[in-house]
This record gives structure tokens, sequence and C-alpha cells, in this order.
């Protein structure tokens, strides 16, 4: 495997030069692709976590201001059903005010140690409050009570975000509520692409499009 070689031609400006190349032995086509993405993600997903990767649920989450103005993150994808995928956060983020005016997302995985990348596209919609409650009330007391001090993506002054974890620890103890403020969002994909590393860039893609009878078109790009 290379590896990556930088230059600093001057003491502000750095470049890479070189990056490994990606040798993988599967090949990946649309005749041997799941029919479904979201079977297809689930069997990548396994063998993700079979193959130990690093954090395969850390994911790069796009979203939008209704002008078209992009941001991105990284957050823990949680569930996949058949209508989507599933990430928790709060709901007066930056992330959750974009998807409220502008309620589109792009999601990209990357898992670099078996050289695949998954990227989805596709519309949001809120889980309902029950299903929030269900999954907040599976967390830990201290990411509960976490979820309650911190007025997420708000400007915050040193010291208030132990202040306010005190105040709503005293106020709660070990039985917190579901924050109205906090819960989950589903990606219902209408694109799903698996990318596969290949040398000499020349790398495998499979694009999954969602027809208009809610099937799905399976085709081949060009890496
Ligand atoms: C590995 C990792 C996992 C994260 N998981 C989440 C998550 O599940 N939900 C979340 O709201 N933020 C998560 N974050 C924090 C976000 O990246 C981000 O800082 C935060 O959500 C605020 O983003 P926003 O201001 O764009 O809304 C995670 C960060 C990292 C590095």
């Amino acid at each position: 495997m290379d590896a990556t070689i930088i230059s600093q031609p001057e003491p502000h400006k750095l470049k890479v030069l070189q990056h490994q190349q990606y040798v993988t032995p599967e090949h990946l086509s649309p005749s041997t692709s799941l029919p479904s993405p979201l079977d297809q993600f689930q069997s990548w997903f396994k063998e993700a976590v079979e193959e130990k990767v690093q954090e395969p649920d850390a994911v790069t989450l796009a979203t939008a201001t209704a002008k078209g103005i992009p941001s991105a993150r990284v957050v823990l994808f949680k569930e996949v059903d058949p209508r989507g995928f599933i990430f928790f956060t709060n709901y007066t983020s930056r992330k959750s005010q974009e998807l409220s005016e502008n309620p589109h997302a792009a999601l990209a995985f990357y898992w670099r140690e078996i050289h695949r990348s998954v990227r989805v596209v596709g519309r949001v919609e809120q889980l309902t409050p029950e299903e929030n409650a269900t999954y907040f009330k599976s967390r830990p007391v201290e990411s509960q009570l976490g979820a309650w001090a911190s007025k997420q993506s708000s400007v915050i002054e040193e010291g208030t975000l132990e202040e306010r974890l005190k105040k709503v620890t005293e106020k709660f103890g070990n039985d917190v509520p579901t924050p109205p403020f906090w819960g989950g969002w589903r990606i219902i994909p209408d694109e799903v692409e698996f990318w596969l590393g290949k040398p000499a860039r020349l790398h495998d893609r499979i694009h999954y499009t969602r027809t208009d009878s809610d099937d799905w078109k399976v085709e081949r790009l060009s890496p």
C-alpha cells in the first residue's frame, strides 16, 4: 500500500502529492447487487462490522438552507429499515433547522479499511414522538442528561454547559423524560450509490435510482 506523500513548498501551503492505491478482490456489478439498495446497504454494513471497520456508523450528513447553502457534519447512523436511514439529533440544531426549511439530505459513509463508500440522497421526515421516546429511553442516563443540557449549535459561554448539566441532573435525577426538542430524522432514499475502490482509479460504482413505480433502477457509473 502506498503511503500518503506531502510537500510544503511554502510555510502556509501544503500539498498531497501521492495517495494510496485501492486494491480489492471483489467485483461489484448491477447483476450481482441486491434489488433493493436498503438490503444491499445492510449486507455491506454487516461486512463492515465483521471486518472491524472503525466507527462504521459514523457518516457525513449534508443539508442545505432553503437558498441552497450547504453544510455538512458527522453524525451516527442508528438504524435502517425498509423506509430509510435514521439518525438522532437536537431539533433546534443548525442541521435540523436546515432540514425543516429544505427537507432533503445526503449521507456519505466511508469505510476506509475495506475501501468502500455508500452515498445516499433523499427526502427527510422527523420520527414520531413515540419512536423518539423509545430510542431516548435506551440511551445511557448521562447521554439523556446531555441532550437536555445542550442547546446544540447555539453560541455558549465557557462553563455554561456544566451549569446547565448540574441543573438538569438535580431536576431529573435518573428519570429523564424525552426532550421535546430532540429526536430522529429518517432519510428516505431516492438515490443510493455503492463505491468500491480499485487500482488506478478504476473504481466500481453501482447507482440505484427510485423509479416512479417505487422500484429501483440499478446502473453502473463511470469512476
Ligand atoms: C463521530 C461523530 C459522531 C457524531 N454523532 C452525532 C450524532 O449522532 N448526532 C448529532 O447531533 N451530532 C453528532 N456529532 C456532532 C456533529 O458532528 C455536529 O458537531 C453537531 O451535530 C452540530 O451540527 P450542526 O451545528 O450542523 O447541527 C458527531 C460528531 C462526530 C465526530
